[in-house]
């Protein structure tokens, strides 16, 4: 089936109407990939499946949000945009707004964006501001400015970007016909993401599409854990830059989200995202930016502690967890040339191969 975009495939749980003109990139219908080496390593109890989101037009899930997000802001005439970003949100806007025609303008922490992001925000034209803070700083500064200009703010906080992506959840129900996973695991940042899928599971629920509802299980990198510590992080680090947030603006609704799921939102150390990172990249083939891998660093935590030993599968005798890989891992090379060993370099000579191969020139 051709894919024309998350808004044609989920109009009638979407705000548009037939005479909204629809700002797509062909984004959404990502793969739901098995992962049962993956499984394997962790827990034989598991049966764990990876929801690509790198796979989105320009690499991360923010496109499920931005396609609705541009979509209203034109519909309600505006011809600026804007957002902060740790990276993704920024391209995403800027890619989106291109396509509007409409004029973005982006705030982000100067030095602590992965370059492929800052790399995709300049190509699309946006306006791209560093600033000497954060982003939760960023945040409150374009809040600010949104309320008072005419300017569309494109954060998560908009609410039309959660429910462009709450069809995550529609598109994992849909492939399982029906059937909830037991549990989602994911990273938490700013905390829109989980909002949204939580708010997808249960409509979907409520519509009789599916059969029960996941337990929603988010994980924040521990030097940016506000909503596991209970307080916000002034000065939030990770090198998972894309989840380093101190004060989700989602907060309440990420805490409605677990406790409403018998979830938990826990913490994983730059070390386990960094192990989990390089684990799916090496057993799966699946390539994800170091903020995403913070949900197998998760279900990997969970799996060492034991969690999973006592817990009775929805359905058979596994238990089905989805780890949402939240973007590309080609977004950050600066972080995979660092996590992987130095190439070799040798002269273009066949014995210096072999040689690196284990391979005895003489039985040639
Ligand atoms: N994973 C990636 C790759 C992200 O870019 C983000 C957030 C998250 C996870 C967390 O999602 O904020 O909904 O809890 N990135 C935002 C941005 C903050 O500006 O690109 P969340």
């Amino acid at each position: 089936m051709h894919n024309a975009g998350l808004i044609a495939r989920y109009r009638e749980h979407l705000p548009v109407s037939d005479t909204t003109r629809i700002i797509t990139l062909n984004e959404g219908s990502t793969p739901l990939v098995a992962a049962p080496a993956l499984g394997a390593a962790l827990h034989p109890k598991l049966e764990v499946y990876l929801k690509y989101e790198g796979l989105n037009p320009t690499g991360s899930f923010k496109d499920r949000g931005m396609t609705m997000a541009i979509t209203k802001a034109l519909e309600e005439g505006y011809e600026m945009v804007m957002c902060a970003s740790t990276g993704n949100t920024s391209a995403s806007a800027a890619a989106y707004a291109a396509r509007a025609g409409i004029k973005c303008i982006v705030l982000i922490p100067q030095g602590k964006i992965a370059l492929g992001k800052l790399s995709q925000a300049m190509v699309h034209g946006a306006q791209v501001i560093q600033i000497h803070g954060n982003f939760d700083e960023a945040l409150t500064l374009v809040r600010k400015i949104c309320e008072n200009f005419p300017v569309a703010l494109v954060n998560s906080i908009n609410p039309f970007r959660i429910e462009g992506q709450k069809t995550g959840a529609f598109e994992i129900l849909d492939d399982f016909g029906g059937v909830a996973p037991d549990f989602q695991c994911m990273p938490v940042g700013n905390a829109g993401n989980i909002t949204a899928y939580w708010k997808g599971y249960r409509e979907y629920h409520a519509l009789g599409k599916s059969d029960g509802l996941p337990r929603m299980m988010g994980f924040q990198a521990a030097g940016s854990a506000p909503i596991v510590l209970g307080h916000p992080v002034l000065e939030p680090h990770t090198f998972a830059t894309a989840i380093r947030i101190g004060n989700p603006a989602s907060w309440k609704t990420a805490e409605e989200a677990r406790d409403q799921s018998g979830g938990m939102i826990d913490m994983v150390t730059d070390d386990e995202i960094r192990d989990a990172y390089k684990l799916v990249a090496r057993t799966e083939g699946i390539f994800c930016e170091p903020a995403s891998a913070a949900s197998i660093a998760g279900l990997a935590k969970l799996s060492r502690e034991g969690f999973f030993d006592t817990v009775t599968p929805r359905q058979g005798d596994r238990i089905r967890v989805i780890c949402i890989l939240t973007g590309h891992g080609l977004k950050d090379p600066d972080n995979a040339i660092a996590a992987a060993s130095e190439p070799y370099t040798v002269e273009p000579k066949e014995e210096q191969i072999l040689e690196l191969l284990g391979f005895s020139p003489a039985l040639v």
